[in-house]
């Protein structure tokens, strides 16, 4: 049975201001896209990644993909995406052939993301996990609040044990069968994959996550994206 990973890239990438789709935007000279599925395809484990496009730049991804240098043992497929990222890897996993039994899904927004990684997810899934995401623990303090209009002062209402959080990474791992039923029967609004198998009532287990694998979103985390890949080339 084989393992694909789906690549949500259909985002616009409103946090990181104006410009080219997010996962077109360059680091250090080639797509943020190209990065993550190398990122992926670095895995021997991987032998498909599908890539969830920009509606509309489709033809552009699939032009993106045959002119950089990808791993030949993996095959490639772009579908077009939709409105919200869930929407996104719904239409990523509408694509996947009947062999695949293991996949990942990983934004195309945490180009970064060591092989390790990858294969640490992929295994836990394989020894039986049905649900896999790779975290960190957190830095900062976090305060739950009752949120106000921009600008205004927010009263706390919490201060949840730091100890016990993670902040969630991906890519996230699946067996295909409890991530396409969660696709299928879970609505509403949620930010990962892992909730929507959460929400079925099927246990996800946290593996170690990596500081690299950060989620690229504000002006800023394009700065430290590429001070990190300057730093592996030498
Ligand atoms: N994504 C997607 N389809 C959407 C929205 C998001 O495939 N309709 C993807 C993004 O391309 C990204 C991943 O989901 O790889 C994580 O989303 P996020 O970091 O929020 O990216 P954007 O939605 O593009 O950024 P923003 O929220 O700042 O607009
Ligand atoms: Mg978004």
């Amino acid at each position: 049975a084989r393992t694909a990973a789906v690549i949500p890239a259909a985002g616009r990438g409103v946090r990181l201001g104006p410009g080219a789709p997010k996962a077109l935007r360059a680091l250090n000279g080639t797509p943020m896209l190209i990065h993550a599925v190398r990122a992926m395809a670095a895995s021997r484990a991987v032998s498909l990644v599908v890539v969830v496009a920009p509606p509309e730049g489709a033809a552009e991804v699939k032009n993106l993909l045959d002119a950089h240098a990808l791993p030949e043992r993996t095959d490639y497929l772009v579908v077009p995406g939709g409105e919200t990222r869930q929407e996104s890897v719904r239409l990523g996993l509408d694509a996947l052939p009947d062999d695949i039994a293991t996949v990942l899904v990983h934004d195309a927004a945490r180009p970064l993301v060591p092989v390790d990684t990858v294969d640490a997810v992929i295994e836990a899934v394989r020894d039986g996990a049905v649900a896999v995401v790779p975290a960190v623990p957190l830095a900062d303090t976090v305060k739950q609040v009752e949120p106000r209009e921009k600008g205004e002062p927010e009263p706390v209402l919490a201060t949840p044990d730091r100890a016990a959080l993670r902040a969630v990474q991906t890519p996230q791992g699946f067996a295909r069968d409890t991530l396409l039923r969660a696709h299928r029967t879970v609505t509403g609004n949620v930010t990962d994959d892992a909730s929507m198998v959460e929400q079925l009532g099927e246990p996800v287990v946290v593996v170690p996550g990596h500081e690299e694998a950060f989620k690229v979103t504000r002006p800023l985390d394009l700065v430290l994206a590429e001070a990190v890949l300057a730093r592996r080339r030498v």
